[in-house]
């Protein structure tokens, strides 16, 4: 009897075992890299001609963020947009076609088109490969970027660690908050300024509600509270490249005392 279960329980999780990073380590891999960071790539590609990091592809944060910027509808739902993503890859993986890509083509120059990759996947294999790749823009930031709290834990931390309060409000498809999380929150000097003082709450202002009735800007934007929790040290919109969010951090440091 046990036997059977132990059988059971393995050809169970047979069945569900490829997941989609598996499947993109087998098949994908061996040309697309995984993360580099945006800043590094902007330089390879855009200042020295792919001579910095000899890339034969573009990496697995590229892909994410071009097929989720290009590819179908990106104020619909996620379920749609994956859906529409998975027939473009699906057709991109029989027949590639560079003119068609989602790469812009100052990057994707560098590149020879991709080989067809024609009865080499099944449909599960397609899906599971496009929610992974879907889902590492997100994955990125939790991976690489500043650690996040939720408002009620960055209070009582705050209140012991005497740290500042940060809400970055974002909406999915807004392009400049894209740009934050990948040019600027990611950025070692950026993480390091922000964990010595502030605690990082992200809010999707599209259904979330800012606390002490403070209204929404548009975004991406920054709230910043005492760590009493009590009082508004400041709000500020819009996107801030690396030196400026550095400078928008003292400032507010600052004007905290
Ligand atoms: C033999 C190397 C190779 C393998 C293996 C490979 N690719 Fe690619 N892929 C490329 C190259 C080169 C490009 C850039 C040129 C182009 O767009 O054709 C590319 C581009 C892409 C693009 C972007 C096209 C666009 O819209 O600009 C997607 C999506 C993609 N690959 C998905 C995958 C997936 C998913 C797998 C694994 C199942 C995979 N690739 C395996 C080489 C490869």
């Amino acid at each position: 009897m046990k036997l059977i279960i132990i059988y059971i329980v393995a050809f169970g999780s047979l069945l569900f075992a490829m997941s989609g990073e598996e499947v993109f380590e087998k098949k994908c891999a061996s040309c697309h890299n995984y993360y580099i960071p945006q800043n590094k790539l902007l330089s390879n590609f855009i200042d020295h001609n792919n001579t910095e990091l000899n890339l034969t592809a573009p990496t697995l944060n590229q892909l994410s963020f071009a097929l989720k910027d290009q590819v179908g509808d990106r104020k619909t739902d996620a379920e749609s947009q994956k859906f529409e993503i998975e027939e473009f890859i699906a057709e991109y993986l029989k027949n590639p076609d560079k003119k068609r890509g989602v790469i812009p083509q100052k990057i994707n120059r560098f590149f020879k088109t991709m080989p067809s990759m024609k009865g080499q996947l099944s449909e599960e294999e397609i899906e599971a490969v496009t929610g992974y790749i879907y889902d590492y823009a997100e994955a990125m930031m939790i991976e690489h970027g500043v650690k996040r709290y939720s408002y009620e834990e960055a209070l009582k931390l705050a209140r012991k660690e005497g740290k500042i309060i940060m809400i970055e409000g974002y909406i999915p498809y807004c392009r400049f908050c894209m740009r934050m999380d990948r040019e600027v929150m990611v950025e070692p000097v950026v993480k390091e300024a922000l964990n010595k003082d502030f605690l990082l709450v992200k809010k999707n202002l599209l259904i979330e509600k800012l606390p002490l009735g403070m209204k929404r800007l548009g975004t991406p934007s920054f709230y910043f509270i005492s760590s009493d929790g009590k009082e508004i040290i400041d709000m500020i919109e819009g996107f801030g490249t690396i030196d400026e969010f550095l400078e928008l951090l003292k400032s507010i440091k600052e004007e905290a005392k």
